[in-house]
């Protein structure tokens, strides 16, 4: 049965990737941590190589740029655009996600010439997305126009809907990968297809797509991304971001933040600014070394386990989720927030609940587990194949069922505290 523990524990017993969990620091193993997507475990190569940035920087000083950090955003980007589908000359580490998508909003919609006015994206994409969407508007003029196309449910992404938008009119289509609450997974080929004939360029948010779900850019003739490192790449807290340019559009996109990190022969001090016609001209700044450095250790982890079978796992894991939902909590109230079609199902799992808030608060405070909370109602279960085990899945289904059934949540506040859970 399914709903047993002896189901679990056989799971993870023919689990090929379960030896993984050793390389993260688990200080308490009783902890169930859920929030892989939020922000990702630390590996234990990780402290080793903040040791090592310490030794460069204290013995080395001036010299560790030359000899270590200087094309740190390339080389970590090179090996990101292993996990994406892409070129390693195609990927760079900058900024927050949220920069990239500044720099590469402004330079889309800029390329794409004053008769497209149109930036499309849905109600499903992170909502700072849209702000930043909205500052670009203010910035480039007031004939730019966000057509921001509606979900049905709010669970599934207005696919076909975003398809038949995308005209003569449209600069940019802008959205995410896999949506960041029910984890709603384009189909990134349809779309690219759809935009390219339109001539529009599209610009993906991979934040919680990479590192767990297959992301194929180069084979979908994707045109931009960015994305998070600090969740499913187990970078750091706060590491910084990517992004990516398809190659044949490096030299046409112009990005709107210049600075010398993008300028050709920097050293040469020149007050003209003249760029790469490479994925440096994207960069502006210093890179952001102790936020970037770190990233190669949790990419090093999905090279590694290989991104067919994280992809694999994860699926396991979800539908094994879905499967003790339907058995357990489904008569208790909850309700299924994420796709239940594999393809369209990123790799973590929304279970919405009239008491989602207070439920997620007595899972912290009294069971030892860690998930997070989307409002309105929505506990997010970020599944990370890397660590996660079936076991820890089949106990957490156990403890939201025991706190429904004896009204436990009760004794917690109904008031939803703003702070990140
Ligand atoms: C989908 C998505 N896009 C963008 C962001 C913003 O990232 P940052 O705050 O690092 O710029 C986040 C942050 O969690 C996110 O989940």
């Amino acid at each position: 049965m399914q709903t047993d523990l002896s189901y679990a524990q056989e799971l993870d017993a023919q689990d090929p990737l379960a030896s993984f969990r050793d390389r993260f620091i688990i200080p308490d193993p009783n902890l169930i941590y859920l929030d892989g997507n939020s922000l990702g475990r630390m590996p234990k190569a990780t402290k080793t190589l903040l040791d090592d940035i310490q030794h460069t920087w204290s013995e080395r000083l001036i010299r560790s740029w030359g000899e270590k950090y200087i094309h740190v955003a390339q080389n970590i980007g090179a090996k990101i655009a292993q996990i994406v589908g892409a070129q390693a000359d195609e990927v760079v580490i900058a900024e927050s996600t949220s920069v990239n998508l500044f720099k590469l909003a402004v330079a889309a919609i800029r390329y794409a010439g004053s008769s497209r006015t149109k930036i499309i994206t849905d109600d499903l994409n992170f909502p700072s997305d849209i702000y930043i969407l909205d500052g670009v508007c203010k910035l480039l003029g007031e004939q730019y126009e966000i057509v921001v196309i509606k979900s049905a449910d709010g669970i599934h992404a207005p696919a076909q809907q975003i398809i038949e938008a995308i005209d003569e009119d449209t600069a940019l289509v802008t959205i995410s990968h896999t949506v960041f609450k029910s984890a709603y997974t384009y189909d990134m080929a349809a779309i690219n297809a759809a935009a390219d004939k339109a001539g529009a360029l599209v610009l993906w948010d991979l934040s919680h797509a990479a590192g767990s779900v297959p992301v194929m850019l180069n084979e979908t003739n994707a045109d931009l991304a960015i994305g998070c490192t600090y969740k499913y790449l187990n970078g750091g807290i706060g590491s910084n971001a990517f992004l990516y340019v398809r190659r044949d559009l490096q030299a046409k996109l112009e990005n709107p933040i210049q600075g010398w990190f993008g300028q050709q022969q920097m050293f040469d001090f020149d007050y003209t600014y003249t760029p790469k016609s490479n994925i440096d001209r994207f960069l502006t700044g210093t890179p952001n070394v102790l936020s970037i450095a770190p990233i190669e250790i949790g990419v090093n982890l999905l090279i590694e386990a290989g991104m067919e079978r994280i992809r694999q796992k994860s699926v396991a894991q979800t539908e094994y989720l879905i499967a003790l939902y339907d058995a357990l909590l489904a008569p208790l109230g909850y309700q299924l927030n994420s796709p239940r079609e594999t393809a369209r199902r990123g790799s973590h799992v929304s279970l919405g609940h009239p008491e989602g808030w207070r439920i997620t608060q007595c899972l912290i405070e009294q069971m030892n587990i860690i998930p997070d909370f989307r409002a309105p109602d929505n506990i997010r279960i970020g599944i990370t194949p890397l660590y996660t085990s079936f076991v820890e899945i089949h106990a957490t289904a156990l403890k939201l069922q025991q706190i429904v059934e004896e009204r436990l949540y009760e004794t917690f506040s109904a008031e939803i505290d703003p702070v990140i859970t």
